[in-house]
C-alpha cells in the first residue's frame, strides 16, 4: 500500500496565502491520493482584506488550524506562534513542515519544526538582500539553516547559498545536516500564470470593480518597516507621490494597515496625506485582493513599491518597477533593466519614474522557471519521504 505523505503547511501573511494557493491547488488536482495537506494559519494577518479576501478570491479551503497571534513586536508575535505551532506539529506528526518566504510566520514554523526534528521544506529559499537590519533577512537566513530541503526560486538564490558554504550537490539521505538544494522556479510566477490566463479569458474580476473605471498610470504600495517606521523616509516617498500626481500622473495607492497607522501617529505625515487625498488623480484605498492587483497590473504604466512580491509581479506583467529601497533580494530584475532601485529620496523617485515611463524596459527574460514549481516540489517531497 502507498504511504500517504502528510504536510503541515504554515501560512499567516498575505503573500503566503497567494503562494500556498498554487501548492494546495496542485495537491488537490494531482496528488490528492498521496499527499495530505494540513493548513495552519498563524493569524499574523487577520483583517478581512489582509486575509479572508485572499482565501475567497484564490479559492483556498479554510485553514485546519487558526492561531490568533495578531500584531505585536517581533519577539512577542513570533513567540505567540511558536508554542501553538509546536503543539499542532506534535499532534499531527507530519512527514514535512512547509514554510514560505521570510515573515515571522516563516521563522516560527521553521523553529518549531527544526526543534522537533521534523524535516522542514523552505519554499523561496536562498534569497538575500544582504541587509541584516531587515527582519525578513534574519527570518530567511535562520529558516534556510533549519531546512532539510531548500527550494530556490532562481539561479541567484542558488549562488547565494553556495556563497554561504552550502553544497548544492548533496546526496540522500537528506537531513538538516545534509540539506538538499533544489532549483524549483518561483511559485509566485506559477500563481501569476494560472490566474492571468483565466483573467485574459474573462471580464474584469475581483472585488473592486470600481478600480477599472479609469486608467491608472502608477500603482504604488509601501509597507516595509524601514520605510514606514522612519518618518523621514515615508515623508520623502509621499512627497514624491504628491509631486507625480501634480504632474498629472494618475496614481492608485492601496495602503497597508501598518502604513496607515504610522501616518495617523504623525502630524507631519497626516498633513501630507491630507494634501495628497485632495488631489483628483490620486486614489488612496484599502489593501486590495490579488485578482484586482493583476487587473491593475495589466493596465498601469509603472509600479512603485517596496514589496518583494509586487516588484516580481510587475516583472511578470512586463511592467517597469521603481523599487523604493536601496537593495532588493530579486536583484536579477534590476540587472536586466526591468526594475530600478530608487532609495527613498524624493528627487530620485520622481526622476526614475519619469525615465522608466518614457523609456520603458523591453527586456523581461525567463528568470523564474516555467510556472510548474508546485509540481516539482510535490514530486520531490513524495520521493524523499522516509517510510514509517
Ligand atoms: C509582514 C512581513 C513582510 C511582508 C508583509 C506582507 C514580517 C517581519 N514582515 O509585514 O515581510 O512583506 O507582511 O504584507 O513578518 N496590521 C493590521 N491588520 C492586519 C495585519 C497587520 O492592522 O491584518 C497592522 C498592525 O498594526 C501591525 C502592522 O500592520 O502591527 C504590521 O503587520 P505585521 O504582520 O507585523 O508586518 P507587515 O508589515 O504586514
Amino acid at each position: 500500500m502507498v504511504q500517504m505523505v502528510k504536510l503541515c503547511i504554515i501560512v499567516g501573511a498575505r503573500p503566503q496565502f497567494i503562494k500556498a494557493s498554487a501548492l494546495l491547488q496542485t495537491i488537490r488536482n494531482k496528488y490528492a491520493d498521496i499527499i495530505t495537506p494540513v493548513l495552519i494559519h498563524s493569524g499574523q494577518h487577520y483583517d478581512l482584506n489582509m486575509s479572508e479576501v485572499f482565501f475567497q478570491t484564490l479559492q483556498l479551503d479554510n485553514p485546519d488550524y487558526f492561531i490568533e497571534s495578531g500584531s505585536a513586536t517581533h519577539g512577542v508575535q513570533t513567540a505567540r506562534m511558536l508554542e501553538p505551532i509546536e503543539n499542532i506539529l506534535l499532534k499531527e506528526k507530519p512527514h514535512w513542515c512547509v514554510v514560505f518566504g521570510d515573515t515571522n510566520t516563516t521563522l516560527a514554523g521553521a523553529l518549531a519544526a527544526a526543534k522537533l526534528n521534523i524535516p522542514l521544506a523552505h519554499i523561496e529559499a536562498g534569497l538575500r538582500s544582504y541587509d541584516k537590519t531587515m527582519p525578513e533577512e534574519l527570518n530567511r537566513i535562520i529558516t534556510d539553516h533549519c531546512s532539510t530541503v531548500l527550494f530556490a526560486p532562481t539561479q541567484t538564490a542558488l549562488i547565494n547559498l553556495r556563497k554561504e558554504g552550502y553544497n548544492t550537490d548533496t546526496k540522500p539521505p537528506f537531513s538538516i545536516n545534509n540539506p538538499a538544494i533544489i532549483l524549483s522556479g518561483d511559485i509566485m510566477y506559477e500563481v501569476y500564470k494560472n490566474n492571468i490566463e483565466q483573467l485574459n479569458n474573462s471580464a474584469a474580476a475581483g472585488n473592486n470593480k470600481w478600480l477599472y473605471d479609469r486608467h491608472w498610470d502608477i500603482l504604488c504600495t509601501i509597507h516595509r518597516q524601514q520605510n514606514t517606521d522612519n518618518e523621514k523616509n515615508l515623508c520623502q516617498i509621499l512627497t514624491a507621490l504628491y509631486a507625480l500626481a501634480e504632474m498629472s500622473y494618475s496614481i492608485i495607492f492601496p495602503i497597508h494597515p501598518r502604513t496607515r497607522k504610522v501616518i495617523a501617529q504623525s502630524a507631519v505625515l497626516q498633513e501630507l496625506m491630507n494634501k495628497i487625498s485632495h488631489l483628483d488623480n490620486i486614489r488612496i484605498c484599502e489593501p486590495i485582493d490579488y485578482i484586482s492587483i493583476l487587473n491593475i497590473l495589466r493596465d498601469v504604466c509603472i509600479v512603485l513599491t517596496d514589496s518583494g512580491g509586487l516588484q516580481k509581479e510587475a516583472f511578470f506583467a512586463r511592467k517597469p518597477c521603481v523599487i523604493l529601497r536601496n537593495e532588493t533580494e530579486w536583484i536579477e530584475i534590476v540587472q536586466c533593466g526591468a526594475a530600478a532601485l530608487s532609495g527613498v529620496h524624493t528627487h530620485d523617485i520622481i526622476h526614475l519614474t519619469q525615465r522608466m515611463i518614457h523609456h520603458p524596459p523591453q527586456n523581461f527574460p525567463e528568470l523564474f522557471g516555467d510556472g510548474k514549481t508546485s509540481g516539482i516540489i510535490c514530486d520531490w517531497l513524495i520521493s524523499n519521504t522516509e517510510k514509517r
